[in-house]
C-alpha cells in the first residue's frame, strides 16, 4: 500500500504484532502512543530539523543519567507526567490519604531509628528543628501498629545529602515504625524550598517552557504495611514559598501541614501533627499490581 500523509497512522498501527507475538496491553499502549505521536507531529507541523533536535535532546538526556541523577523522572516531573501517573495508579476513592510524586531523591535502606529519634546528623546555623508526629489509621479509623515510615528531606541549604558532599551519608533520612496506638514521631528540621536540578536537559526543558525550578518546602514519606496500599506522599509547609506554584505540580491541598511553634516543654522549635489513613488492598488488587 502506498504510504501517504493520510494513511501513515493506520499503516503503522495495523502492523503491530505482524512479525512477533505481542500482548493485548502492548497493542493497547503502542496503538495509542503511535496515534498521539502522529497527531502531535501533524498538530505542530513538525519539521525535520526539529525532529533531529528532539533526538539529540533525548540522547543528551540519557547521557545525563547516572546513579545519582535520573533525568527521565525529572523530565516527567516537569511535564506533570509523574503526578498524573501517580493519580491514575493510586486513585482516591474513600478516606485514604492522597499520594504524590516520589521524586528522584529517595534512597532505600535509610537508618532504622526508634520512635521520636532525630534524623539530623549535621547541624546548620539557620536550621529550625521540628517534632513531627501523628497517627496512622485504616479507613475505619482503627489505629495501625507496625506501620513503616521512610522519611527524607533536603537540608537547610536546599540540598539532599546524596547531592551534597558536605553532609553525612543518610543525613535527614530515617525509617520509623508506629507503636501499638498507631502513633509515629520523629525529630527533623524544617524542610526548605529548593530548585530541582535545573542544569543539563532538565534545565533546558524548564527554560523552553518558561518555568522556574522551585519546589515548596516538604517532608517526603513512604508509609507501608502488609495488606495496605503503600502510600508515597509529602507534607508541605503551609507557610512556604512556591506552594501555589510548584515546578512539578505535586502539591495537594490535603497534604499541606501547619508548622506551629512547639509547645512549652518540647525540645524543638516547631511542631507538626499530621495523620495518615491507609487503604486496605484486596487480593485482586495485589494480583493486578503484579
Ligand atoms: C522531590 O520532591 O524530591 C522532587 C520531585 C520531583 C522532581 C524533583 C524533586
Ligand atoms: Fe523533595
Amino acid at each position: 500500500m502506498a504510504i501517504t500523509l493520510h494513511n501513515i497512522t493506520e499503516v503503522v498501527t495495523a502492523s503491530l504484532g505482524e512479525h512477533g507475538e505481542i500482548t493485548d496491553r502492548q497493542r493497547e499502549i503502542m496503538t495509542s502512543l503511535i496515534k498521539h505521536l502522529h497527531s502531535f507531529c501533524k498538530d505542530v507541523n513538525l519539521q525535520h530539523h526539529e525532529f533531529l533536535a528532539a533526538c539529540d535532546y533525548l540522547a543528551r538526556a540519557g547521557q545525563t543519567c547516572d546513579d545519582k541523577r535520573q533525568e527521565f523522572i525529572l523530565l516527567g516531573d516537569i511535564l506533570g507526567v509523574e503526578v498524573l501517573v501517580d493519580m491514575l495508579s493510586n486513585p482516591v476513592e474513600g478516606t485514604e490519604s492522597e499520594s504524590t510524586v516520589l521524586g528522584p531523591f529517595y534512597r532505600e535502606t535509610p537508618p532504622v531509628l526508634p520512635k521520636g529519634a532525630s534524623t539530623v546528623q549535621k547541624d546548620f546555623a539557620d536550621q529550625e528543628t521540628v517534632y513531627f508526629e501523628g497517627h496512622i489509621r485504616d479507613a475505619d479509623g482503627q489505629p495501625l501498629a507496625g506501620v513503616i515510615l521512610d522519611v527524607w528531606e533536603d537540608a537547610p541549604n536546599g540540598l539532599y545529602e546524596n547531592h551534597d558532599p558536605d553532609q553525612p551519608d543518610f543525613n535527614l533520612r530515617g525509617r520509623f515504625e508506629t507503636d501499638e496506638n498507631g502513633h509515629y514521631a520523629f525529630r527533623a528540621v524544617r524542610p526548605v524550598p529548593y530548585p530541582i536540578p535545573d542544569n543539563e536537559t532538565a534545565g533546558e526543558l524548564l527554560r523552553f517552557m518558561g518555568h522556574h525550578p522551585n519546589r515548596p518546602g516538604h517532608m517526603h514519606f513512604i508509609v507501608s504495611k502488609d495488606g495496605y496500599r503503600p502510600l508515597i506522599s509529602q507534607i508541605y509547609d503551609s507557610s512556604s514559598a512556591w506552594l501555589d506554584n510548584d515546578s512539578v505540580f505535586a502539591v495537594k491541598d490535603s497534604l499541606v501541614g501547619e508548622f506551629k511553634p512547639a509547645p512549652e516543654g518540647m525540645d524543638t522549635d516547631l511542631h507538626v501533627e499530621f495523620d495518615f489513613t491507609l487503604k486496605r488492598v484486596s487480593a485482586e488488587d495485589k494480583i493486578a499490581a503484579e
